[in-house]
């Protein structure tokens, strides 16, 4: 029994799609979330600087004295998922093998897609760690760059919202495919527009529900899940205003108890 929260970052409100998660599946467990809106987005950045921004915020995470850390974003998992478990004391998990091992638990993953940020998606991180797990998949992937901020300025359910997602997986037409990893953790929200857009014989694959097994797993393992009765508090912090933090956990976590407060976490 470990009562210490789980600490989760991402570069915005993203990662609320990997809370919402894990607010379903480990409700008694304590969360700290930090959005880091003042360095967003992650997607045009480079490596060294999305680690250094990810390392800065496990950091911070550690000063509330976190028992775990999950990196609740695509683009950070791809540039700094072994420097945080180096420099770390406690666990670390991403959310790209979760995805990429959930994508090839369905039953038809000859064609995998993938949409992730333009970072994410030249390190092609994805598509190596698919070949790694069975080399005969074949991965079509596409940066959908634009779909981040449409969800981080809360524009989902709106026209725009639609237009630029049939703009982003145009591609998706020309090169069907069987299965769509959401791989950037701000997609998942916009699934009703995708689906509209690819229609229902596309799964989609929001790596968080495999990334919450992983998570629980390992706690359980260690004998470190919180086994109190009542439900964990959720406290949200961004490094930006806290209004489109707020905004995005009222509408995605809609009924659950939070607080947001602000906090400085440096960029270098
Ligand atoms: N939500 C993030 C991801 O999963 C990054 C979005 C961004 O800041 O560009 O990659």
């Amino acid at each position: 029994m470990d009562q210490r929260p789980i600490g989760v970052m991402d570069s915005g409100i993203g990662g609320l799609s990997v809370v919402r998660v894990l607010r379903d599946h480990l409700p008694h467990e304590a969360i700290v979330f930090v959005g880091d809106q003042g360095h967003f987005p992650y997607g045009l950045r480079t490596q060294a600087d999305v680690c250094q921004l990810a390392l800065n915020i496990g950091k911070y995470l550690l000063t509330h004295d976190i028992k775990m850390m999950i990196i609740a974003c695509n683009t950070a998992t791809a540039a700094s998922l072994p420097t945080l478990q180096k420099e770390l004391p406690i666990p670390v998990i991403g959310v790209i093998k979760p995805g990429a091992e959930a994508a090839l638990a369905e039953p038809h993953h000859e064609r995998v897609g993938v949409i992730a940020t333009e970072s994410t998606t030249k390190a092609g991180a994805y598509p190596k760690t698919i070949h790694e797990l069975d080399p005969n998949v074949t991965v079509i992937s596409k940066a959908a760059q634009p779909m981040v901020a449409v969800v981080q300025h809360n524009e989902v359910g709106t026209a725009k919202a639609q237009t630029v997602v049939d703009q982003e997986l145009a591609i998706f037409k020309e090169k069907p495919v069987q299965v769509l990893i959401l791989g950037c953790t701000h997609f998942p929200f916009l699934s009703r527009e995708i689906t509209n857009f690819l229609g229902s014989n596309v799964t989609l694959v929001d790596p968080a529900l495999e990334t919450v097994k992983t998570a629980a797993e390992m706690l359980q393992t260690t004998d470190s899940l919180n086994n109190n009765t009542t439900k964990g508090t959720l406290t949200l912090y961004s490094t930006a205003d806290n209004a489109e933090l707020v905004q995005g956990a009222e509408k995605w976590l809609a009924g659950d108890q939070f607080t947001c407060n602000h906090v400085d976490i440096p960029g270098d």
